[in-house]
């Protein structure tokens, strides 16, 4: 059934409007630093239920429960260990996301049936007034069709969910473009990244004192059989409808041979767009952006030239990079 959505501005009324809606268990696309989040009331199954219909997500794929300040963390999350409290006071409001173990009043709906929760606290003045006004955490993945490229506009959420939610907040456009750093504070003397963003390994080895690696799943090629500790890593996520090829190389050469495979596609009848980033912090911003813009284009292939990834936010936006493309890679 297709629902009227509402079209809602960050006035401090139309803030009030949404916050309603999800205290009468409703769904609201809104705006965060990193992507536009899908909010329900975290602590009401039937919300979390909604979200995943919604986004035709799996349902073993848990949500993120966004807080509006540090002490809410004792809402949701049983325990709250002295390493985690020094990130979020750190890092907070900011993008990054920790695992933690749940308390019982969390309904398994939102955390796929897990014992843990990811939390985090968004840096976006907009995302935190609407959870201080519905006064309860947020369940919020990103706001997409599940599949598809994460929204970083709020046009992205209408062209994936319009007649499907409540309604959208029409905010900024997202500034740092790729989903939060999931990390594992379940052990809390050896943190994990599960997910790579824009809070890095050194970030958080430089607050704690103490090295922080990539989960192993993060190498290789994701597939169903895998049983990540963050569930969403065997999903293949981000994947435009045209082809995407991934070139890496020299850079003169890699030029080269892309500009070669354009104009031979092209040659065939193809429609061809091609993605080169100057850096990780620009690629992290607009890949989903470019992604989603040429397919609304019509482009039939994508060739994108890969980021050196010793670095690590080009590490980030590789991971993200090489889902869209399959993880097919052209050395030159
Ligand atoms: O930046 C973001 O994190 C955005 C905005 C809206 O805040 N949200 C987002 O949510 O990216 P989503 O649902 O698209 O991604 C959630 C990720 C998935 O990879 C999921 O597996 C992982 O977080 N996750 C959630 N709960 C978890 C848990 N209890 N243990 C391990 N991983 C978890
Ligand atoms: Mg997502």
């Amino acid at each position: 059934m297709r629902i009227n959505t509402k079209y809602l501005t960050t006035k401090d009324s139309d803030l009030r409007e949404a916050a309603e809606i999800i205290k009468a268990g409703g769904l609201v696309a809104f705006p965060t630093e990193t992507v536009y989040g899908l909010g329900g009331d975290a602590m009401n199954a039937q919300s979390s239920v909604k979200i995943y219909k919604a986004k035709g997500r799996p349902s073993d794929n848990p949500l993120i429960v966004h807080i509006s300040e540090v002490e809410d963390v004792c809402r949701v999350a049983g325990i709250f260990p002295e390493n985690a409290r020094k990130l979020a006071e750190a890092i907070w409001p900011g993008p990054m996301t920790m695992v933690l173990p749940k308390r019982p009043e969390v309904p398994d709906e939102t955390t796929g049936g897990l014992d843990t929760v990811a939390l985090r606290c968004p840096a976006s003045d907009v995302a935190r007034k609407l959870i201080e006004y519905a006064d309860t955490p947020l369940a919020a993945p990103s706001a997409n069709i599940s599949g598809r490229p994460s929204p970083t506009r709020w046009e992205h959420v209408r062209s994936d969910l319009d007649g499907n939610i409540d309604a959208v907040i029409m905010g900024e456009p997202c500034i740092g473009g790729i989903e939060s750093t999931v990390i594992d504070m379940t052990l809390p003397d050896s943190p994990q990244i599960l997910r790579p963003g824009l809070i890095t390994p050194a970030r958080i080895g430089e607050v704690l004192g103490i090295a922080c690696g990539y989960d192993s799943a993060l190498e290789g090629i994701p597939d169903l059989q895998m049983r990540p500790k963050s569930p969403g890593m065997k999903y293949r996520h981000y994947t435009p409808r045209a082809e995407m090829r991934l070139y890496r190389g020299e850079p003169e050469k890699l030029r080269e041979s892309m500009s070669e495979d354009a104009r031979s596609l092209r040659a065939q009848g193809k429609q061809v767009g091609t993605i080169v980033y100057e850096d990780g912090r620009q690629a992290a911003q607009n890949l989903f952006k470019d992604l989603r813009q040429m397919d609304d284009e019509g482009m039939d292939v994508i060739l994108a030239s890969a980021l050196d990834d010793s670095e690590e936010i080009n590490y980030s936006v590789m991971n993200r990079m090489l889902k869209a493309a399959g993880y097919v890679v052209k050395e030159i």
